[in-house]
Parts: structure tokens; sequence; C-alpha cells
């Protein structure tokens, strides 16, 4: 008993290594699979769906072809064998004096099988075999069989003739059969039926399919729209019953975080307003009291928390009532680069392609305004350029600052998210410029991206179609 104690959590261990060396030596013939394997859900369906399929017919094919075609084949070789054995016996037993006239003829009329006699007693010697055997070998056997001697067969070549030829006593008989009289040929229309019909199948399953697949690719459509800020337009539930479900729920969600998002921004912008009513009293009433040094610092205090509720009521507002003109931006872009320089920073500003574009200059400007603010606020240099060609603008802003780690870049663009580090300690700021200027991004239809900049800080782009 205590042997086979000590002895069963060894074998079990010996089975897990084992499972588990042929786990690992698996892994990289799944990965490579999982590889290949089509990504999209059209193709993967229809996978699935053509895969068993093919090897249900491959099998059937296989197994019903080979059985029917082995055995027919096999008699009819045994009635041609039997029959020549029936013509040899009557040639040697009942010699013919008119020169086998008569046994030639009934062979030709009534077996169907062309007979001549040739003197001498030589075979030719054995001919290639052919790569589809079957014929050869069901007929050698049922010869060897019924006849019992020395034959010859040539079942090569396209003719519709098998020829035989038979070694007699002091002759060689030779025979030549219909190809059909001794080979089931004809199995091959049963092929083409079942490929036929299957490929009429996979056409009416791709249309189905199509159309299944459809609704789920608007619901994709429509959610990573959603979540781009942009708007979407027409959808509806369609399809079967679970993606309909889950379009329903998909557009309760959006409904649900609208109103949520609606209900906040109303808050902000009314406690925004009332404290900005109260600051410039607070202002007027500072500025009765004099040129004091702790006026001054109080009045700095006063004018960021106004800077602040600004930016706050600006978010809180969106930018969306404002109409698109057309107009030169060069101006506008100009005024953002002047600012910048009064602040003691370097600021460039590098113009290609027509600046007349069509935009909310609004908007525009309080976006790209945040953007070189906060170059201004995290470095000692700012490129700006603007580059219009076809339908797009693309605006980058690039700075010599820390720049913003990777992990990071998505972050930075949700409201009130400031980089928790030492360089935002002394920098003031309510971390919504990045979301504002996004919103205003989309709002044009376009998107704001960050990178790396050749400067060694922070590259802001931005494009949108003008
Ligand atoms: N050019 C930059 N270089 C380095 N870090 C940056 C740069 N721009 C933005 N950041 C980082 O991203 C954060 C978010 O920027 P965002 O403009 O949204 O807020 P903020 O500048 O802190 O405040 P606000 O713009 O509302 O006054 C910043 O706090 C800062 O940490
Ligand atoms: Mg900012």
């Amino acid at each position: 008993m205590a042997t086979s104690h000590s002895t069963l959590p060894a074998s079990r261990n010996l089975v897990l290594t084992f499972l588990r060396s042929i786990r690992a030596r698996l892994t990289p013939i799944r990965v490579a699979i999982k590889r290949r394997m089509p990504q999209g859900l059209y193709a993967r369906s229809l996978m699935i769906f053509i895969t068993p399929m093919v090897i249900l017919q491959g099998v059937v094919a296989y197994v019903f072809m080979e059985r029917h075609w082995e055995l027919v084949t096999e008699r009819l070789s045994q009635g041609v064998a039997r029959d020549i054995a029936a013509i040899i016996e009557v040639y040697e037993k009942y010699p013919q004096a008119d020169d086998n006239a008569l046994l030639t003829q009934i062979a030709n009329t009534r077996l169907g099988l062309t007979i001549s006699f040739i003197p001498g007693d030589a075979l030719p010697p054995a001919g290639p075999k052919p790569f589809f055997g079957l014929l050869d070998r069901a007929l050698s056997r049922q010869i060897t069989a019924h006849v019992g001697r020395p034959y010859w067969i040539d079942t090569v070549g396209r003719s519709n003739l098998v020829e035989i030829r038979i070694k007699l006593d002091n002759s060689v008989m030779r025979v030549l059969a219909r190809r059909s009289q001794t080979y089931a040929s004809n199995s091959h229309i049963f092929i083409v039926w079942m490929v036929g019909t299957s490929l009429v199948l996979i056409a009416v399953s791709l249309l189905f399919l199509r159309n299944q697949i459809r609704p789920i690719q608007r619901l994709a459509e429509a959610a990573d729209s959603f979540g781009k800020g942009r708007e979407v337009r027409h959808f509806r539930p369609r399809g079967a019953r679970e993606v309909r479900q889950a379009a329903a729920a998909f557009i309760g969600m959006r409904g649900r975080i609208e109103r949520q998002i609606e209900a906040r921004t109303t808050m902000l912008a009314g406690v925004s307003h009332d404290l900005r009513t109260i600051l410039t009293r607070f202002k007027l009433q500072l500025a009765l009291l004099g040129d004091k040094p702790e006026v001054e610092d109080l009045l700095a205090d006063v004018d960021e928390m106004q800077h602040m509720l600004e930016d706050y009521l600006a978010f809180a507002r969106g930018d969306q009532a404002e109409q698109a003109v057309c107009g030169d931006i060069s101006g506008l872009l100009e005024d953002v680069r002047a600012h910048a320089e009064m602040q003691g920073k370097t600021a460039s500003l590098n113009l290609s392609g027509d600046m007349e574009v069509t935009a909310r200059m609004g908007a525009l400007k309080r976006c790209i305004a945040n953007l070189v603010d906060n170059a201004v606020k995290f470095a000692g240099t700012v490129e700006i350029s603007a580059h219009h060609r076809g339908s797009l603008l693309t605006i980058m802003v690039e700075d010599d600052g820390p720049g913003i780690p990777e992990d990071k870049r998505e972050a930075v663009f949700r409201p009130f998210y400031r980089l928790d580090d030492a360089r935002n300690q002394d920098k003031r700021g309510t971390g919504l410029g990045l979301a504002i200027a996004q919103d205003i991004a989309r709002g044009h239809g376009g998107e704001i991206t960050l990178g790396d900049s050749r400067l060694g800080g922070l590259q802001v782009r931005m494009t949108i179609p003008v």
C-alpha cells in the first residue's frame, strides 16, 4: 500500500509534464494556424460552412467511388475473361476447318469481342503500367482466374479499346474489347453533379451570409463613430434578433451617455456663470482698494480663477453653435504665434498651400491657441505649421519641451486630466485644453494625434477635412 501511495503523485507528475511538453510543442503550430486564419466574420463563417461540406463530400466521394468503381470493374472484367475462356475452349476442343471464321464471327456479333489468331508463340514485352491501375489489376486477376494461361494486356492509351493477348499451344489469340465492356467509366458524372450542387449551395450561402453580417458591420461602425464623438446618422436595428438586440442596447446606451453629458455640461455652465459674476464683483472691489502689493497678488489670483472659469464655460458650451465660414486662416495663425512670442518664447510659423478654408473660425482659433498655449507652458521653442493639400488641412504644433510619454497620449485628451509629475507642479491649468481642442477638431470631422517632435518635445498634429 505504501508503495502505491508514493508512486501515485509521481506518475501524475509524469503525465502532467508529458502533457505540458506536448502543449508547448503544439503552441507554435496553434499560433501559426491562428495567424493564417481569416480575421473577418464573413470569411470565418464561410469557412465554418464550407470546410465540413468539403470534408463530407470528399469522404463520401472517396468511399463510394472506390467501392463502386472497384466492384463494377471487377464484375465487368470477369465477364470478359469468362467469354475469352469459353472461346479458347471451343477453339481447342472443336478445331475449325474454315480458318476460325465462324468462331470469329460469333465472338464479334454475340460477345462484342474482335478476335484473331496470330501464328507463333511470342507475347510482346510488358508495356508501361497505367497510373490508375484499377482496370489493369482487375482484368489481370480475372484472366488469371478464368483463363489460366500466359497473357499480355494493354489498357493504356486514350482509345476506346482494350487489347488482350493469350498464349495458346501454338499460336497467340488477340482479343480487342471495348473499354466500356470492362470498366465502369462514367462515374465522373457523379463527381460533376456533386461539385456543381456544392457550388450552387456556396453561392446561395454567400448571399445569405452577406446580408447577416452587414448589420453587425453597421453596428460596429456606429459604435466607432460615437466613440470618436462623431454624429451617427440613419442607424436603425436590423438583421437577426441577437444583432437587433445589440443595436437596441447600443442606442439605449448612447441616449443615456448623451443625457449624462448634457446634465453635466448644464450644471457646469450654471456654476461657472454664477461664479464669474461674483469674480467680476471681486475685481471691482479690489480695484477700489488701490495699488498695494497684497491687492496685486489677489488680483492675479482672481485673474487665474477667471481664466479657469472661461475654460469650464467653453468646454461646457461646446462650439457647435458657431457657423462655418470661408476665410483665410493665416491671420489667425499669426495672432497665435505673436501671442506666444509675447510670452517670451521663440515661435515660428510655416504655411504651405491655400489658406482659404471653410471652418468655424472662432473655434479653430481657440483650438490652435490651446495647443500653442501648452507648448509655451512646457517649452522654449514653438513651431507652428499649416499645410493644405487636396481637401485636407494639417496644422502642426511642435515644441522642444519634455513631450508626453506614449502610454499617456490617449489619457491627456480626457477632461481635467493633467500629467501628475514634476513638470506640472508650478504650471497652472485645468486639464481642459486638449479635451476642448479634440472636441473642436472632431466637430470639424477631423482628429488630433500626438507624437514625438524632431525638436525633442511634443508634436501635435491636427488634420481636418476642409
Ligand atoms: N506640449 C506639451 N508638452 C508636454 N506636456 C504637455 C504638452 N501639452 C500638454 N501636456 C500635458 O498634457 C496635460 C493636459 O493638457 P491640457 O492642455 O488638456 O491641460 P492643461 O494644459 O494642464 O490645462 P488647460 O489647458 O486647461 O489650462 C497637461 O497637464 C500636460 O501635463
Ligand atoms: Mg493646456
